[in-house]
This record gives C-alpha cells, sequence and structure tokens, in this order.
C-alpha cells in the first residue's frame, strides 16, 4: 500500500487508503466550482462544526471565488462506543449572525443524520435567507433521519474511516487521505 510518506506508527493502524488525496482534491475542486456559480451574487455564509471539518473547510473555501463569510460551531464529540443517540450539545456557537444570510451548512461526514439533524433544526430558528448542506463523504448505511443533501462528496460504505481531518478519538486527523481505520484498532485502540 503506498504510505504517502506517513510514519509506519500511524500508517500501521490504517487497513487501506479509500480515496487518496489528489481524489478528495479533484472533487472538493468541482464543489467549489458547482457552489461558486450556484451562490453568484448571494451573501454566502459557510458554517462548519469543529474539528472534522478544517481540511474539508479549507480546502473548499479556497475552491470558491466568490465573496464569503466563514464561521465555526462545535458539538460534543463523538465517541464509537458510547453515543448519546439524538443527543448532540453545542459547545461553541457560531459569532457571526446569519439572519437573513445564504447559509451552507459544511459536514465532513454524515452517518446517522442526527447531528446535522440536531444543528441545521438550531440554524433555521434563526431566519437564514436559505439553509444548504455541502458534505464530503456520506455514509447513509446507518441514518435514521433523511437529510436533504445539496452537495455531497462521496458516499462511502459503513467502515470507521479517519484523515482529512476526520479523528478516531483525536488521533489520525493529519492524514492526507482517507483511510479505514483496521478493525481491531476499533475493538483494542491505537497500536
Ligand atoms: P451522525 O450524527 O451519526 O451523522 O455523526 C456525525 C459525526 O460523527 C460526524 O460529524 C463525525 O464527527 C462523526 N463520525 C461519524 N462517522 C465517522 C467516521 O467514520 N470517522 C470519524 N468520525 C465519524
Ligand atoms: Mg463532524
Amino acid at each position: 500500500m503506498e504510505d504517502y510518506g506517513i510514519n509506519p506508527q500511524m500508517m500501521q493502524n490504517i487497513e487501506r487508503v479509500m480515496f487518496t488525496p489528489q481524489q478528495i482534491q479533484t472533487r472538493v475542486e468541482e464543489l467549489g466550482n458547482r457552489i461558486s456559480r450556484d451562490y453568484a451574487g448571494k451573501s454566502l455564509v459557510l458554517v462548519g462544526v469543529l474539528r472534522g471539518v478544517i481540511f474539508f473547510m479549507v480546502d473548499l473555501m479556497r475552491s470558491i471565488d466568490i465573496p464569503l463569510e466563514v464561521d465555526f460551531m462545535s458539538v460534543s464529540s463523538y465517541s464509537p462506543e458510547s453515543r448519546d443517540m439524538g443527543l448532540v450539545r453545542m459547545v461553541k456557537d457560531l459569532e457571526i449572525s446569519i439572519t437573513g444570510q445564504h447559509v451552507l451548512f459544511v459536514e465532513d461526514i454524515i452517518d446517522t443524520g442526527l447531528t446535522l439533524h440536531y444543528l441545521l433544526r438550531t440554524l433555521k430558528t434563526r431566519q437564514p435567507a436559505s439553509i444548504e448542506v455541502c458534505v464530503l463523504f456520506n455514509k447513509d448505511k446507518r441514518r435514521l433521519i433523511d437529510m436533504p443533501i445539496k452537495y455531497k462528496g462521496f458516499d462511502i460504505p459503513d467502515y470507521y474511516v479517519v484523515g482529512y481531518g476526520l479523528d478516531y478519538r483525536e488521533k489520525f486527523r493529519n492524514l492526507p487521505f482517507l483511510g479505514i481505520l483496521k478493525a481491531d484498532v476499533l475493538q483494542n485502540g491505537i497500536d
């Protein structure tokens, strides 16, 4: 397996690479071009959820060539073993006002859809002019709440994936690709 110059200590936890940095970059640029066309002449605000979205947000912003604002929220962290189904706590709110603005909600990955559902509901009460969703990786196998996704990068199967901002217990975010975490890491912890 191509190791992208990543140190072996990190690589030994990865089953395989699902998307290369180049594949991700190409797709992100396509999304950015579409968004630039669709929102031309409008006041666009990109809203992201920390911390998984950081790589995607930076690359997406670079690919959008219309004026925009960006802001972030943060929710209580997701742990693969213990998840409060349906309960997402906002830890950090937006700092800019989205009332009357066209909001594009940018997410790294959607799994059950609970996080997004909760956050969209909250943002809609602030009466933005419009609100749409842009997600890079869509895992719809375990979806509990149907979500209208206007901009989608990739549909992916139900594996635990890391890299390109996505973590397992806060690790692996700095991998430049999207990789499948080895099953035994989920069971026995990081090697
Ligand atoms: P949902 O509420 O089930 O849609 O979960 C969404 C959140 O769970 C995402 O924003 C991620 O933070 C996290 N998540 C879901 N699947 C994965 C994964 O495969 N790798 C890393 N984080 C994930
Ligand atoms: Mg996230």
